[in-house]
């Protein structure tokens, strides 16, 4: 067997596999050095028939030469691979900022919601809560509502179809009958605030909207040891938590059929802190809502004896006091469920 030909073979092979520049023609020239049918291959195949001694210096040279052609043949294949990709269209630009993944978040009102409740809590009420679809008992009757009393017409009420029912069925207009289905299956002495959405039927404008959310409280213990002091002291702890500085606190004598004696009370105005402004119409003082010594009508109502408890509730309106806080000026647009308003909450 030629030796100078096993030489000149790998030397080719070696050339031809560096020269190849795509998997074509990679494939073609391992066809022709390492192929089956390559002359290699065969020299491979005629080992043999050689005598020992050609076997012994022949061998490691044709088999030396197969295994350069194989290891430039890899080389090869690893060039051909790298060089046939587009790099540039491969290229990752690592400082273009990733794709934002939107996170709704909770409803301001939800989640005022909760930040009440939760001034009301580490105050050491309890939550309590009443169902939308209430009776006319409880949201009229037992609340001491005469049964001529304006509130009920349909200016202000959405009664609801009832024919057949158990009851009068409406919307409830306001959160003040929790009061009567709380004590109903509690006694004395408790702290209460129930947190509502409430209905009315009106026509809306800017500080009006027909579905709401109020809050209302209730505390309530033996006669002679819950007073209008520690109501008025609650307001303004409250207040002062809720707004994170202190406001003033002023009950005005009213009527409320529910309590007796009745106050509206205000805050002074949180725009100018009480000098006067257009948001309070220069009074210095914001109306918030509205407060008394329960009824002795209402505890009857629930099933306590007449002059054993003595107690106070106040009821306020969560969207006028987010307005307050937040500057918002429409009240309408807590419900208009547009996501400009939303998220900037
Ligand atoms: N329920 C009344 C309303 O919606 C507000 C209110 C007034 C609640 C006096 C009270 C209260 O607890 O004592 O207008």
């Amino acid at each position: 067997m030629d030796t100078n030909r096993i030489t000149d073979i790998g030397t080719k092979g070696v050339r031809a596999f560096s020269e190849a520049d795509s998997e074509a023609a990679l494939r073609d020239v391992e066809i022709r050095f390492l192929g089956r049918k390559s002359e290699l291959t065969g020299m491979l195949r005629g080992l043999r028939d050689l005598s020992p001694e050609e076997k012994r210096t022949v061998g490691p040279l044709v088999q030396g030469v197969r295994s350069s052609l194989a290891e430039a043949f890899a080389t090869a294949r690893d060039r051909v691979a790298r060089e046939g990709r587009d790099w540039e269209a491969e290229r990752i630009d690592v400082t273009v900022p990733g794709a934002d993944d939107p996170l709704g978040h909770l409803h301001p009102i939800t989640s005022m919601t909760g930040e009440i409740s939760d001034i009301f809590l580490r105050l050491g009420f309890e939550i309590a809560e009443g169902p939308e679809l209430e009776t006319e008992f409880y949201n009229f009757d037992a609340l001491n509502v005469p049964a001529d009393h304006p509130a009920r017409d349909m200016q202000d009420t959405f009664w609801i179809e009832s024919d057949g029912l158990d009851a009068r069925y409406l919307l409830r207009t306001h959160t003040s009958p929790v009061q009567v289905r709380y004590m109903e299956t509690h006694t004395p002495p408790f702290r209460i605030v129930a947190p509502g959405r409430v209905f009315r039927n009106e026509s809306t404008d800017a500080t009006h909207e027909h579905t709401f959310h109020q809050f209302e409280s209730l505390v309530v213990g033996e006669t002679g040891d819950v007073t209008v002091g520690h109501f008025k002291h609650l307001a303004e702890t409250f207040f002062a938590e809720f707004f994170g500085h202190k406001v003033g606190v002023r009950l005005r004598p009213s009527y409320f059929p529910f309590v007796e004696p009745g106050f509206e009370f205000d805050i002074s105005c949180v725009f100018c802190d009480g000098k006067g402004c257009p948001s309070c119409k220069g009074i210095g003082w914001i109306e918030v809502g509205g407060a008394g010594m329960v009824e002795q009508k209402v505890f009857e109502a629930a099933g306590y004896p007449r002059g054993k408890y003595q107690g106070f509730a106040w009821g306020f309106g969560l969207e006028r006091l987010a307005m307050m806080k937040h500057r918002i000026p429409d009240a309408r647009l807590f419900m208009s469920g547009d996501l400009r308003f939303i998220r900037q909450f």
